[in-house]
């Protein structure tokens, strides 16, 4: 028992140590088992008091992704090749802990993915504004003058992806989890090199 529970830990870090942000991606198609499978994955990921105030959509659509990468100025990149993705999105009425809710199960989408062999980068919706007319804005002011180019009104990234994917207004959109299998090698996170220095025993300060 025991030399199977510590086989499954050695596993689960080999896992964590794999597990990069991936943002290129082939021109294959993600099989929907995959989907299905980290979906089941995300599905089970723990919420407070059991609220479950998530909801994924799945985008297959290679139109609507490629225009998802005009959510973001910079950190939507991925978007130009992603095969797939899924939007994270949340119930505020549901919980306060609704951004860890939806950040644990992200996370279980991520690590899903890893372990089913694709490429996945958590690209981030929530509290981000959308990409600017780049023409007009200058680049030291991108992220604070930031407007969407929509009939020229202020927009968020989350307002774009909410359109996208007729998401309703009783919802916030966390982020959206791109997916593919990898056309860029990562490196493997090495164990001697983790910031040990990040943990601490009892207390931080005496
Ligand atoms: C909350 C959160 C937001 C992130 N937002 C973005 C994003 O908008 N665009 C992006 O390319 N990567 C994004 N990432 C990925 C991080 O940049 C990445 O996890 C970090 O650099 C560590 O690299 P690794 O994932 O390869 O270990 C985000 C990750 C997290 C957890």
């Amino acid at each position: 028992m025991y030399a199977i529970l510590k086989k499954d830990m050695e596993d689960f870090r080999s896992l964590c140590q794999h597990r990069r942000s991936i943002r290129t991606y082939q021109d294959r198609e993600v099989e929907p088992e995959k989907i299905h499978y980290m979906l089941q994955c995300a599905l089970m990921a723990p919420s407070s008091k059991r609220t479950n105030p998530w909801e994924f959509v799945v985008v297959r659509d290679q139109q609507t992704l490629r225009r998802m990468e005009a959510c973001r100025t910079y950190g939507s990149g991925m978007f130009r090749t992603a095969q797939a993705a899924i939007v994270v999105a949340l119930d505020p009425e549901l919980t306060d802990t609704w951004q860890a809710d939806g950040a644990i199960a992200a996370e279980h989408l991520l690590l899903a993915a890893e372990e089913q062999g694709l490429g996945a980068c958590w690209c981030q919706v929530l509290n981000r504004p959308a990409a600017p007319q780049r023409e007009k804005t200058a680049d030291a002011q991108r992220e604070k003058t930031a407007v969407c180019d929509r009939d020229g009104k202020p927009c968020g990234a989350e307002e774009l992806i909410r359109e996208l994917c007729g998401i309703p207004e009783t919802l916030r959109v966390l982020c959206v989890i791109s997916l593919g299998y990898k056309d860029e090698e990562r490196k493997d996170y090495d164990l001697d090199k983790l910031k040990y220095e990040k943990v601490h025993q009892e207390r931080i300060e005496n």
